[in-house]
């Protein structure tokens, strides 16, 4: 039986959407988690992590294909996925009818997160002309205000424990739908492999919360004048 172009189309988009969660957006997750996470180790070597990606070249328009658009995308499909499902949990209490629900719960969550986070750093940081050794100092005086507030701190942690969840559950339905773990032991096991996972990227998101929380500390530029 041979597929319309319509039902073609539809399978695509969604894969497509399957795919960008995983890369570049799930990728970059895990990144950025890690970039920050070395705020915990010390406030220079953070420091250093940011200076080198603001001398990237062309960051911007590798940020607007890498990240902005597939973001873009990944989030356009979910509200239609989400926007076109029904709830069922009274009728199939299943943990997995569960996991699947709070995955779009949690999508929806992170989408307004992210223009949250994105409209608080990026977009001051372009505004205001903050480039190259400038960034540093600027991010991190942003940083280091968010989270002397409770309101600041909850936030970033609702963002954060939302897309560890949505990301390692997506791992798992991923690596299900596209064939890698069949049958019910591999899946099991694939899902507690992927639960750890998610709980040790939030570990490191949460460490980085406290550490700025806890101990805010102010940085010059590393190179004065905002050389390039
Ligand atoms: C940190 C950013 C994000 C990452 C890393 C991410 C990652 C993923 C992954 C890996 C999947 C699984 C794909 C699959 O099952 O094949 C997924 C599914 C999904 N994502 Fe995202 N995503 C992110 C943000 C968003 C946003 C902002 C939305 C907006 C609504 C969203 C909505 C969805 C939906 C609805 C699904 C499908 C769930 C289902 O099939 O039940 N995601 N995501």
């Amino acid at each position: 039986m041979s597929l319309s172009t319509r039902d073609r189309t539809h399978f695509l988009i969604l894969k497509l959407h399957s795919l960008t969660g995983i890369f570049p957006i799930g990728a970059f997750l895990v990144l950025h988690l890690l970039v920050n996470s070395l705020r915990t180790v010390g406030v220079w070597q953070y420091q250093l992590s940011i200076d080198l990606i603001n001398n990237l070249p062309f960051l911007i328009w590798v940020e607007i294909l890498f990240i902005y658009i597939p973001l873009l995308i990944h989030s356009l499909v979910g509200f239609l996925i989400i926007f076109s499902s029904k709830i069922n949990l009274k009728r199939y209490p299943y943990p997995r009818n569960w996991g699947y629900t709070l995955q779009r719960i949690t999508g929806a969550v992170v989408f307004f997160f992210l223009i949250y986070h994105l409209g608080t750093t990026v977009g001051p940081k372009l505004i205001n002309g903050k480039e190259h050794f400038e960034a540093a100092p600027f991010l991190i005086d942003i940083m280091n205000r968010e989270f002397q507030t409770v309101t600041g701190c909850l936030l970033y942690l609702v963002g954060i424990v939302s897309a560890t969840y949505h990301f390692c559950m997506g791992l798992w339905s991923f690596c299900v739908s596209w064939g890698i773990i069949v049958g019910p032991m591999a899946q099991r096991n694939a899902g507690i492999v992927f639960a750890l996972f998610g709980l040790a990227l939030t570990a490191l998101g949460v460490a980085t919360v406290t550490e700025f929380s806890l101990d805010p500390i102010p940085v010059e530029a590393t190179v004065g004048g905002g050389a390039s």
